[in-house]
């Protein structure tokens, strides 16, 4: 069977354990040493009474010269007894040579017979300790000889009254000392286990909210011992542990922007293919056709490049494109994306109004195109314009273009918001509203990686101006 035990009462249990035996045993010992040191004193003390007693009836019966020693003994034995039971303050009791009483300094008692008074008159000095009457007595005989010949014996009736009283007051104190000392133990005990289990309580609790992902927490712990170092390993542990958390959000969140713009990315070369498999079949010269199926083809490429790039991004464990700038013409940049939506805009009935100049800029063409695009799909998209002004021009060293409808706007609170992930602005009348709130924040993002900038002017029912700023040259 398993025991499952706190620690606080395993230690509580083995001081205890340890404890109560050595209690118990220093207590039985004490006791007993006391008692029979008690017995032994009086025993010598006995024994020695009794040699003085040897030596009185001695002299007593040899006094009377010519007399018979046994009959003197018989004769003179009462005032022997009431002689030395005055001057000791015992009860004393002579026996004969047979075992017999002849007389007890305490009438009509009975005599307790025993074997003190046998091996006494076999000539040994002898004693038996005998509770009687609920006290303890020691019964001490000792054999009286004269000239070589046993007479009898004198037996001291000696009562353990107040050593009994004393040592029974001993085992009392005692007994408390003994029940203090324990409890004063388990209390110690009590306090040292919980000065070691306390720390480790605050331990488990942190690493319980560890585990729930609060990895800010921190445990102090002053103890000086074994689980101070425990702590600092601990906080050590959670601090990598978050660092690690850290990294995997940023590494996931990383994934995450770049799955967007690898999907944004492809959107430029699809929405292209489609724009032009809807024109071809309404051209009617077969150089316009010819020049549309090589926009088709070179877009098909394009398409094949992204996936390529991305696969070889992906073998390198990379997630970022990288940006190829060249030195590239705005003007045909512009028109190309606006053959792309002709469609579109003829579809939505959307006139647009160009001022357009050939400057020359260093860029990364594709991703220009996906932002133009991006900004005229929404304009078609959201804005219910019916006019479109896309103007490009240098301003203070700067190539601006910029791109104006005349739509529903954008109310102010909104506008500033635009360029966050995911964000849309909820309109339910705009044409397609399946867009993901990306366009915006990458083309941002593409446009500051090539020191450029994009920004919204917008005031609801008037229109929308999106500036995008290129780096001049
Ligand atoms: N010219 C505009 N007129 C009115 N609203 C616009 C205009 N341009 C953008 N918006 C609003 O800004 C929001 C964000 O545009 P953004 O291009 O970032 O995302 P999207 O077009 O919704 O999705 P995605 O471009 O990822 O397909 C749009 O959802 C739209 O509500
Ligand atoms: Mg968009």
């Amino acid at each position: 069977m398993r025991l499952n035990f706190s620690i606080k009462t395993k230690i509580i249990l083995m001081n205890m354990g340890i404890l109560i035996p050595i209690i118990i045993f220093i207590y039985v010992t004490i006791t007993n040493n006391l008692y029979s040191n008690v017995i032994k004193s009086n025993i010598d003390l006995l024994t020695k009474e009794s040699y003085n007693t040897q030596v009185y009836i001695s002299n007593y019966i040899e006094k009377d010269k010519g007399v018979d020693i046994e009959t003197n003994f018989v004769h003179k034995a009462p005032l022997i007894n009431t002689y030395l039971s005055k001057k000791l303050n015992y009860r004393i009791q002579i026996y004969d040579k047979n075992g017999d009483i002849m007389t007890d300094s305490v009438a009509n008692r009975v005599t307790l017979f025993d074997k003190d008074i046998t091996n006494a008159i076999k000539g040994n000095k002898a004693y038996v300790v005998k509770k009687i009457d609920g006290n303890i007595y020691i019964l001490f005989s000792s054999p009286i000889y004269l000239k070589d010949a046993t007479l009898g014996c004198v037996r001291y009736i000696y009562t353990l009254d107040i050593e009994e009283k004393f040592i029974n007051n001993m085992f009392i104190i005692m007994g408390i000392l003994a029940f203090m000392s324990i409890l004063i133990s388990w209390l110690l005990s009590k306090l040292l286990s919980e000065k070691i289990v306390g720390p480790i309580k605050k331990l488990k609790t942190v690493s319980q909210k560890v585990t729930k992902g609060e990895y800010d927490n921190r445990i102090k712990i002053r103890s000086g011992d074994e689980i101070e170092d425990l702590a600092e390993t601990f906080n050590v542990m959670s601090e990598s542990i978050k660092d690690y958390v850290e990294s995997l959000k940023e590494e996931r969140q990383k994934q995450k922007k770049f799955l967007d713009n690898v999907t944004h990315e492809f959107k430029t070369p699809l929405t292209a293919i489609i724009g032009y498999s809807e024109i071809i079949p309404k051209l009617k010269k077969q150089s316009d056709i010819d020049e549309s199926l090589v926009f088709v083809k070179e877009e098909g490429i394009r398409l094949l490049k992204l996936v390529e790039e991305l696969l070889d991004l992906s073998k390198l464990g990379k997630s970022e494109f990288k940006i190829d700038r060249k030195k590239n013409n705005l003007k045909e940049i512009i028109e190309e994306v606006l053959i792309i939506i002709n469609p579109r805009l003829k579809k939505y009935e959307i006139e647009i109004i160009k001022d357009l100049c050939d400057i020359e800029v260093l860029i990364d063409k594709d991703k220009i195109k996906q932002v133009i695009l991006n900004v005229l799909d929404n304009a078609i998209k959201y804005s219910e314009c019916t006019n479109i002004n896309i103007k490009l021009q240098i301003e203070n060293e700067k190539v601006i273009l910029n791109i104006i409808d005349d739509g529903i706007g954008i109310a102010k609170e909104n506008i500033s918001r635009l360029f966050e992930p995911t964000y849309r602005v909820n309109n339910l009348n705009s044409i397609n509203n399946n867009g993901n709130g990306l366009g915006l924040c990458i083309c941002k993002e593409i446009m500051k990686k090539q020191n450029g900038d994009i920004k919204i002017k917008s005031n609801l029912q008037e229109g929308t101006s999106i500036e995008i700023i290129f780096e001049g040259n």
